[in-house]
This record gives C-alpha cells, sequence and structure tokens, in this order.
C-alpha cells in the first residue's frame, strides 16, 4: 500500500511524541513492504507565531493532498490566561475538524492490565471498562450562531438530521463490529436538539435488530461511567457532552498518556493522542508516547490493515510488560526511559518480530 501522511506536531511536547509515532510507522510499513512518505506543516501556536493563522491554508493543503494525518497536540500557556487574545492555537484544531469535515471523533477508552492500580476507581470497578465513545465533532455549540457583548452571550446547539444521522449511522455500525450495545447519550427531557438526537435514534434502531440500543441523559451517564464503566460497548453523543465525558472517560483506565484518538469524516482523517500539549514537560524527554504511537495503530486499522495495527499494539503491550516506561507510570525502582528510548525500544522490537 501507498501511503502519505501529514505531520502535524504542534506545541509543547507534541514534536517529541510525533517522531517516535513516525518512527514507529516507518518501521511496521519497512516489515509489511508498503510505501509510506511524510510531509510535516505547522498548526497551533507554533503556526500563530511563524504566521498568524493555527490552521494555515497550506497546512490545510498538507492535509487535503495526505492519506491520513497524524496529529500530535497543540496549546500553549500564553494564551490560556488572555481572554482577549484574537487567536488561539486551539482554533486551530477546530479549523481542522471544520475544514476536513471529521464530524466523527473516536475514543476508545480501554485499560492495560498492568496499569489498573494507576486508576482512581477501584481495581473491581475498572477490569472489564472496554468502551468507545464516538463523540460528534463538527456541530453543535461549538460552531453554531455565537453571541457575547458586555451584558448578554448565547451559543446555539444546532444540529440537523443530516448531521445526527450520519454520526449515529458510524455508532450503530461500531456497535455491530463490537458487543452490539449502543447507548445514546443525550439530555432529551430538556433539551430540544437532543429530542431530535433521540427521534432519529429511535427511527434508525429497526434498520439495526441486532443491536441492544438504550438512552440515557447526559448526567446519568456522567455518573454510570465511573459507577460502571464496563456497562458500556459504544456510546455516542453530541460534540458538547462527548468533550466532556471523554475527559471523564481518559481518566478510568488511570493513564491518559496511552490514549488515542481518530476523527473521521468527509476527507482525510486525523489520528491524535488525547492528551493535550504538557507545555511544562517539552523538551525534557519525560513524555509518554504511548498514545501518539497507538494512534499509529488506529491509523493502521482505518486503512484496515490489520496485522499492522495488531503488531503495534503487541509492540506497546511487550514494552508495558518489561517496563520500558516513562516516568508517570514505571513501576518503583524500575529503570529510567524517556519518550525517546521508549519510542526506540519500541521500534526495535517491531523490527526484530
Ligand atoms: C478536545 C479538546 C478540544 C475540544 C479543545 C482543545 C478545543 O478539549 O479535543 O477534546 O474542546 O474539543
Ligand atoms: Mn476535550
Amino acid at each position: 500500500m501507498n501511503l502519505k501522511i501529514a505531520v502535524l506536531a504542534g506545541d509543547g511536547i507534541g514534536p517529541e511524541i510525533s517522531v517516535q509515532g513516525v518512527n514507529v510507522m516507518k518501521a511496521v510499513c519497512e516489515k509489511f513492504a508498503h510505501q509510506v512518505s511524510f510531509e510535516d506543516a505547522i498548526c497551533g501556536a507554533a503556526a500563530i507565531d511563524a504566521v498568524g493563522d493555527p490552521f494555515p491554508q497550506s497546512t490545510f493543503e498538507c492535509c487535503q493532498r495526505a492519506d491520513a494525518v497524524l496529529f500530535s497536540a497543540v496549546g500553549d500557556p500564553k494564551y490560556d490566561n488572555d481572554p482577549k487574545a484574537k487567536v488561539r492555537p486551539e482554533q486551530g484544531l477546530l479549523a481542522m475538524r471544520k475544514k476536513l469535515g471529521l464530524f466523527a471523533n473516536i475514543r476508545p477508552v480501554e485499560t492495560f492490565k498492568c496499569l489498573i492500580h494507576k486508576s482512581p476507581l477501584r481495581a473491581e470497578i475498572v477490569e472489564n471498562a472496554d468502551f468507545i465513545c464516538i463523540r460528534e465533532l463538527t456541530g453543535g455549540m461549538y460552531f453554531g450562531e455565537k453571541y457575547q457583548d458586555n451584558d448578554k452571550a448565547y451559543d446555539t446547539n444546532f444540529y440537523t438530521r443530516h448531521e445526527i444521522e450520519r454520526i449515529l449511522k458510524l455508532a450503530f455500525e461500531y456497535a455491530m463490529k463490537r458487543r452490539r450495545h449502543l447507548t445514546v447519550v443525550d439530555k432529551a427531557n430538556v433539551l430540544a436538539s437532543s429530542r431530535l438526537w433521540r427521534q432519529i435514534a429511535q427511527e434508525m434502531a429497526p434498520l439495526y435488530p441486532e443491536v441492544n440500543t438504550d438512552f440515557m441523559y447526559v448526567d446519568n451517564a456522567a455518573m454510570r461511567m465511573i459507577q460502571e464503566p464496563a456497562f458500556f460497548d459504544v456510546m455516542v453523543t453530541e460534540n458538547t457532552f462527548g468533550d466532556i465525558l471523554t475527559d471523564e472517560g481518559s481518566v478510568i483506565s488511570g493513564s491518559m498518556g496511552l490514549l488515542a484518538s481518530a476523527s473521521t469524516g468527509e476527507s482525510t482523517p486525523v489520528f491524535e493522542p488525547i492528551h493535550g500539549s504538557w507545555p511544562q514537560a517539552k523538551g525534557k524527554n519525560i513524555a509518554n508516547p504511548l498514545a501518539q504511537i497507538l494512534s499509529v495503530a488506529m491509523l493502521f486499522d482505518y486503512f484496515d490493515l490489520k496485522e499492522e495495527a495488531a503488531l503495534v499494539r503487541r509492540a506497546v503491550n511487550a514494552s508495558l510488560d518489561a517496563c520500558v516506561r516513562t516516568p508517570e507510570i514505571q513501576v518503583e525502582g524500575g529503570a529510567h526511559y524517556g519518550t525517546r528510548e521508549v519510542g526506540e525500544w519500541i521500534v526495535r522490537y517491531i523490527r526484530q518480530a
């Protein structure tokens, strides 16, 4: 297979983990005789500094030319505490989502046996947690009409039937491939937009008779996720609820540095870790590269390269088992490995496999 990858390393620890993802991808492609090429492009604070735009046209075009985007992280503290800043790194992320039509954000919540003790929840609650949150990514309050003056402000939670149908279709299809349980999360007891979501989901459910579809209010879902995460298989929800619930989901497994995500839609798909740019760790060679490396596994999955994806996951699990881990997940008395060393170990494992 021929793969052209746009590499958007972004800010903070982004560039360090990006390199490890790229190296892993190169090693796997070499092994399976795929042709892969990479093209770097700027985004986030780095792009604001360089050209005044967090997602410049040249980066957009680079993404359009590519088969997939390997994204790392954006964000810089110098913009966080300035409510008057005209441009922010995060706007680059939103622009990328909108321009590439990335309406579906797929965030798996999976646990790694050897890290369960890191979860803030009791082991017996977390043990069997294995679900996917599918978040609608280009609609709702993020992109609806907004207004702000000194005395009032509003954001509009706008959704069309088309937007709801396409994300629900994807969610039903994911459920079919998994344990056939879909939970539609909404706030239909209060919000009109949620009532339309629920109505459309009820219309579509008979098309997937094998799927056990249920509905849950978002407040209740937030509670259920920590009480009984194993209840969930596939969860689908609108943009804002999904933003909140996926952060909650990421801590369940106790290892945010290990979770990857995929955003797919109308054009080039994007694969990225769910964590942020961790500016304090920039250049220190301490950031965990595993989420970025696992996003490469999701990339291979997307192109139906199952063996390639499985090899990446095997290599990651082997590194954990061998205690080749970055400081935040290292066992007591374990040797010190940095971002680079973990990445290099995994590349070696792949070459020798
Ligand atoms: C995420 C992030 C973004 C979001 C921010 C950085 C704009 O929190 O990807 O979940 O709110 O979608
Ligand atoms: Mn978020």
